[in-house]
């Protein structure tokens, strides 16, 4: 069994004891990270796994915000996944490697886990889940990835260079951000709306305004940090204005089969007609994100670049990890999974819902998620919810995002991130019942707080 999601990045309420802290270890960190500023960390993930209580505090205090952006927080929520036909595969492999002592000797027994070429790796778990998708693809368009972030990694490095222009949300994922900056590319940024996604019309201006956006790097479904699917009617046009400015969209997809309401949205990819749109998808929020496993789908002359530039990086992804996956979908066990985690989470989200009801203030608005994972709530202007944190983990042991770290060129200072789908119902509910605490004070001493 597998945890579905070790990752932080949440809200949670945190238990258990304190740690003995490394008060060395902590000091020379604060040490190393003293001269780094908020521009220079903004969109470069800090990460500090497996910390609990008392060590936060200590973050807080050496770190100010930043050490406590990415803290994994550990819960022992419901386990969901039953992963054991994958971690079954993955052992037999590993123990005939142990048996024979070596490579060669167990190699009839992993049957050639030599180098493969990323065009010739296993495509039978990615055709099979763009079914669930409802997209038909060419196993020919297959690139298999180390995960949705590798698959934004190379694409950029294939389509940005120093200030190209990028067409991205004004709040999205911090990683989306954080490969923009690396390629020195140029945001232009645009908004989204809670019910209806990007603002399409705002594309269009930039589109023409700019003649040269070099791609739009867009999340359809269930967007990571807003929560919010484009609507049916924007699909179709946005990829009209793609296919009209001959401008790729890069879309990235790893929460799109997490739909608890309404009915299934096909993804941009679906309308693609001439190959202009790169596909990213993941295993991560379906399976387990450290299996870090994903795929791109893209046009043929697309993937040879691709490889280029991913065989800078590792080569490959592998081999006996895709095959696990693909064995678990081989065995059909894949759909049925999928469907239990959406039972699972829509639970989840709809406690999260009923309790922000309940316990924020009237003057909270907040996105209503038909799937995915996040939630993201809005407070007043001048609220720095970056100040809300430590505060927050110290007083009543509830971490979130503050949406500061999903503001691509600024912006979010006055939102928060909140994660559902990694609590049981009951931490949820007690969880914002206390972050609703710090919230209604942060609001009722009527003293914004500015950083
Ligand atoms: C929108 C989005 N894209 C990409 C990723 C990275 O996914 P992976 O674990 O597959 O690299 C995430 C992870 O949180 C995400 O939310």
């Amino acid at each position: 069994m597998l945890e579905t999601f070790r990752i932080g990045l949440l809200l949670v309420v945190v238990k258990g004891g304190e740690r003995p802290v490394n008060e060395v270890n902590h000091a020379r960190f604060a040490g190393a990270w003293r001269g780094v500023g908020r521009n220079n960390l903004r969109g470069h993930g800090v990460h500090f796994p497996g910390l609990l209580g008392r060590e936060e505090r200590e973050l807080c205090r050496c770190f100010g915000f930043h050490g406590v952006l990415r803290v994994l927080v550990r819960v022992d929520g419901e386990r969901i996944v039953d992963a054991k036909p994958i971690i079954g595969y993955l052992h037999r492999g590993t123990e005939k490697l142990i048996e024979h002592k070596t490579y060669m000797q167990a190699m009839p027994y992993l049957d050639r886990l030599d180098y493969v070429a990323t065009m010739n790796q296993e495509h039978a778990f990615v055709l099979a889940i763009e079914r669930l998708r409802g997209v038909e693809v060419d196993p020919g368009d297959i690139f298999i990835t180390n995960g949705a972030q590798q698959g934004l990694s190379v694409v950029s490095q294939l389509l940005l260079n120093p200030d190209s222009p990028v067409i991205v949300e004004q709040i999205a994922f911090t990683a989306i951000g954080q490969v923009i900056h690396e390629r020195g590319a140029m945001p232009l940024t645009v908004g989204t709306d809670l019910d209806d996604g990007i603002d399409v019309d705002n594309v269009e201006y930039l589109l023409k305004l700019t003649g040269q956006v070099r791609a739009i790097i867009e999340i359809p479904d269930f967007h990571n940090p807003l929560g919010v699917s484009i609507a049916e009617h924007n699909r179709t046009r946005l990829v009209d204005l793609s296919f009209r400015y001959r401008t790729p969209i890069v879309e990235d997809d790893p929460y799109g089969l997490l739909r608890y309401e309404g009915a299934d949205l096909p993804p941009l990819k679906a309308h693609d007609v001439d190959g202009g749109i790169i596909y990213l998808g993941s295993f991560s929020k379906i399976l387990a994100p450290g299996l870090r496993l994903g795929w791109a789908i893209a046009p043929r002359p697309v993937l040879g670049k691709l490889t280029v530039i991913k065989e800078s990086q590792d080569l490959e992804t592998s081999q006996l990890t895709q095959r696990a996956v693909a064995e678990f979908i081989r065995r059909g066990l894949l759909a049925a999974h999928v469907e239990k985690l959406k039972v699972a989470y829509a639970v989840r989200r709809t406690a999260m819902l009923d309790a922000i009801q309940r316990d924020f203030p009237p003057e909270a608005k907040w996105s209503k998620p038909k799937g995915g994972i996040f939630i993201w709530v809005t407070l007043p202007e001048g609220v720095n919810t970056l100040e809300l944190l430590p505060k927050s983990v110290e007083e009543e042991k509830v971490a979130f995002i503050p949406g500061y770290a999903f503001g691509i060129n600024g912006g979010g200072e006055s939102s928060m991130r909140l994660n559902f789908s990694n609590a049981t119902p009951e931490v949820i509910d007690e969880g914002i019942r206390r972050l609703g605490k710090i919230v209604r004070t942060a609001l009722s001493t009527n003293q914004p707080i500015h950083v």
